[in-house]
């Protein structure tokens, strides 16, 4: 009995042979390997066979069916289409979509120009903070106004999402002995209700300059210089009076600078001189060093520079609005 499955086995290989393309292989599929096919008819021989012919049988019958699947899964890896579309290789491919710096992250780049031939250097801080960064070291007790829990994003477990580039300020002075002078660009979070003009993630740039003898003239000097550079030679900067817990003195700063080609003022940020609380929490000595800091809003100076009138447009990945830019 067993004899007959070997001629059976070479003869389903033969024929797998003999089949050139997919309809072919298929055809043999259905033929040996198909629910009514060969290999099922010739299992049903099982019950002419006595009990003790029956392992044999059994064990000869899966060895084809493992040879049969194997020799068709080999063959099909192998295959190539016969019939189809022939592929014209000269024809002209999909033109690939260039893409382009996003209208933000040009503006960050060109702030960072700016200052960098000022002499500063960019340091990074992480968005994801502590209490300490964030409000403390800043002179901004558990009694700020600024740390109600509506005001932010506290994490559960601790932690918070940073408000303000100014945390950068006391990471990079308690890990840096001074003098120091760096920005710091990037995202900060509040939980503010979507509009035109406020969205719950913005960015802003971190100025700090530390050094012996630093005075409000350098302050005004290098926000008066990066106006210039930035706008344009009619540019100009005003700083108001104000109030900053980590500065003293504290002021506002605006800028006079192009808005679609018309001169104006633009209210930026704010600045001031580092309040010793702060000198002191990050270790400084503030008899020895004193220095200026300053925190302005990117997208206000993209969207005045550009003339962009709803902020949730820098957010919405529209190819369209982007392209423009
Ligand atoms: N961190 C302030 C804010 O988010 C902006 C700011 C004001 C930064 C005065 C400063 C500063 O460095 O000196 O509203």
């Amino acid at each position: 009995m067993t004899e007959n499955i070997d001629i059976i086995e070479s003869e389903a290989l033969a024929s797998l042979k003999e089949a050139v393309d997919d309809a072919a292989l298929e055809q043999w599929r259905i033929a040996w390997l198909g629910s009514k096919g060969r290999l099922k008819s010739l299992m049903a021989g099982m019950k002419s066979c006595t009990p003790e012919e029956r392992p044999v049988f059994g064990q000869r019958m899966n060895a084809l069916k493992k040879t049969l699947e194997s020799a068709f899964k080999s063959v099909g890896d192998q295959s190539v289409p016969a019939s189809g579309p022939p592929i014209d290789i000269t024809e002209p491919g999909l033109p690939a979509g260039m893409g382009r710096q996003h209208v933000l992250s040009r503006t960050v780049d060109e702030i960072i120009d700016v200052f960098s031939r000022m002499g500063f250097s960019v340091a990074e801080g992480p968005e994801v903070e502590d209490e300490w960064h964030n409000f403390n070291a800043l002179n901004m007790p558990e009694s700020h106004p600024a740390r109600e829990p509506s005001d932010n994003f506290f994490l559960d477990g601790g932690g918070m999402l940073r408000t303000q580039t100014s945390t950068v300020q006391v990471r990079v002075m308690e890990n840096t002995p001074p003098p120091i002078r760096i920005i710091s660009p990037g995202r900060v979070y509040r939980p503010d209700t979507h509009d035109a003009t406020h969205y719950s993630m913005f960015h802003q740039v971190e100025g700090l300059w530390v050094d012996k003898g630093v005075t409000i003239v350098d302050l005004k000097a290098t926000l008066f210089n990066f106006a210039r550079t930035f706008f344009g030679p009619e540019a100009d900067i005003r700083m108001r009076p104000s109030f900053f817990p980590f500065t003293e003195p504290s002021a506002e700063v605006d800028m006079w600078m192009p808005v679609r080609g018309k001169m104006q003022w633009v209210e930026l940020g704010g600045c001031g001189m580092i309040d010793p609380n702060v000198f002191e929490a990050v270790g400084y000595d503030p008899e020895i060093w004193s220095g200026f800091a300053f925190g302005l809003g990117i997208e206000r100076i993209a969207m005045r520079k550009f003339a962009i009138p709803d902020i949730r447009w820098l957010f919405e990945n529209d190819a369209r609005f982007l392209r423009q830019f």
